[in-house]
């Protein structure tokens, strides 16, 4: 098994790892910045973080994400029957890449149990050191392939490719309840044992590991509106509400037809019980010993709607409410922070998230997109 300390601290592991980053180029290290002491409150989270990187100013891990990968993102060839699955972290992602597989595998759960996620749904930006872009472009047709990049720095064949990409978006105070679990449990994000009320802002003001949250739900939100037909934008929420009617929603957009029966079957294996013991997902067996430490939480922790109260004061609710919601109606999102409410939401309007929504075209001029061919009401 593999120690990341060991491979990036080491001096024959750092031959493999280290890139030579010079300070002009796309990618630099994080910790380089000139403007970094400029906000004490990021700077000592950037700081935080093991060898972490900027790439075109957005912070990455520095452990598993390689620089000349990042550098030649741009060649990357996509096929036009890929699926992408795009979330910021801790939106369901796992959960999400598990319920894809299954799709495509037309709910054959032998067909998936001994294969670890990683192998079936592959992170793009993240891998070992070596051999990775050359294993993305083995990987067999159809390609699952999973990314935490925003809009800004996917590949730009990505955005006008004739492939898919779902999107999932959590609202943003359980979303930052659960990065900061995980920002605590994980080695490659530095263990944060910084208090919440910091955590807390450095989500606000756009400072984690990948960047601002409602500019990465703006860009895919954008891409949804332009491309109906290729972008599927979900939520958490809705998943958590009807898993059956949001795998079925997810089976028609990916054009696989799948009955009732392996529906349900594939809703009850993703249900949060049995992924949180399934050993291929929950991220207990891994070739990496020392990636995660989890004496603290899980990484399949609570699985909830709502976690959020035990952690936001009421001043931090509010001040997220203002932040976000009316940026988020702008973008037909209505965003859901309860579990009764979204269940009453799910049972009167068939969706959660999407109000009847108006569109950017090309020229971010609004225009009524409600006649597009995909129906995002199911
Ligand atoms: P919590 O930390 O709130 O429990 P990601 O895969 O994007 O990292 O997201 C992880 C979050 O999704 C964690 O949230 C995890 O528990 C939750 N999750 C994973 N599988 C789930 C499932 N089947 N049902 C509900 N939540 C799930």
């Amino acid at each position: 098994m593999i120690s990341l300390k060991f491979l990036y601290n080491n001096p024959l592991g750092k031959l493999f790892t280290n890139d030579k980053i010079s300070k002009n180029s796309v990618v630099i290290l994080a910790e380089t910045d000139p403007d970094l002491d400029s906000d004490q409150q990021r700077a000592q989270y950037v700081r935080s973080i093991p060898k972490a990187l900027l790439f075109k100013n957005l912070l990455l891990q520095g452990y598993l994400v390689n620089p000349k990968f990042l550098k030649k993102i741009d060649n990357f060839q996509i096929k036009s029957d890929d699926l992408w699955l795009a979330t910021y972290p801790k939106s369901g992602t796992t959960w999400t890449e598990e319920i894809i597989s299954l799709i495509y595998n037309n709910g054959d759960i032998d067909k998936v149990k001994d294969k670890l996620l990683a192998t079936r749904v592959v992170h793009f930006e993240v891998g070992p050191p070596l051999g990775h872009s050359r294993w993305l472009k083995k990987l067999k047709s159809p390609r699952l392939l999973a990314t935490h990049l925003p809009v800004t720095h996917i590949p730009s064949q990505l955005k006008q490719s004739k492939c898919k990409i779902i999107y999932v978006m959590r609202n943003p105070k359980d979303n930052a309840v659960s990065y900061y679990h995980h920002h605590r449990i994980s080695t490659y994000l530095g263990n944060y044992r910084g208090p919440w009320n910091t955590f807390v802002d450095l989500f606000a003001n756009g400072h984690l590991a990948h960047g601002d949250w409602f500019e990465h739900i703006k860009g895919y939100r954008q891409l949804s509106i332009q491309y109906p037909n290729r972008v599927l934008f979900i939520s958490y929420e809705e998943l958590k509400t009807d898993l059956p009617k949001m795998i079925e929603l997810i089976a028609n957009f990916v054009e696989r037809k799948l009955s009732q029966e392996v529906i349900d079957r594939i809703a009850k294996h993703c249900s949060f019980d049995e992924m949180k013991t399934n050993n291929m997902v929950n991220r207990e067996k891994i070739p990496i010993k020392d990636l995660f430490d989890m004496t603290e939480s899980k990484f399949m922790r609570k699985g909830i709607i709502g976690d959020w109260k035990t952690h936001f004061s009421t001043q931090q609710s509010k001040q997220f409410d203002d932040k976000y919601n009316d940026k988020l109606n702008e973008l037909g999102l209505t965003v859901c922070y309860d579990s009764e409410d979204a269940y009453h939401r799910m049972q009167t309007n068939g969706r959660i998230i999407n109000k009847n929504f108006q569109s950017f075209d090309d020229n971010q001029n609004i225009t009524d997109n409600s006649d597009s061919g995909y129906d995002i009401s199911l």
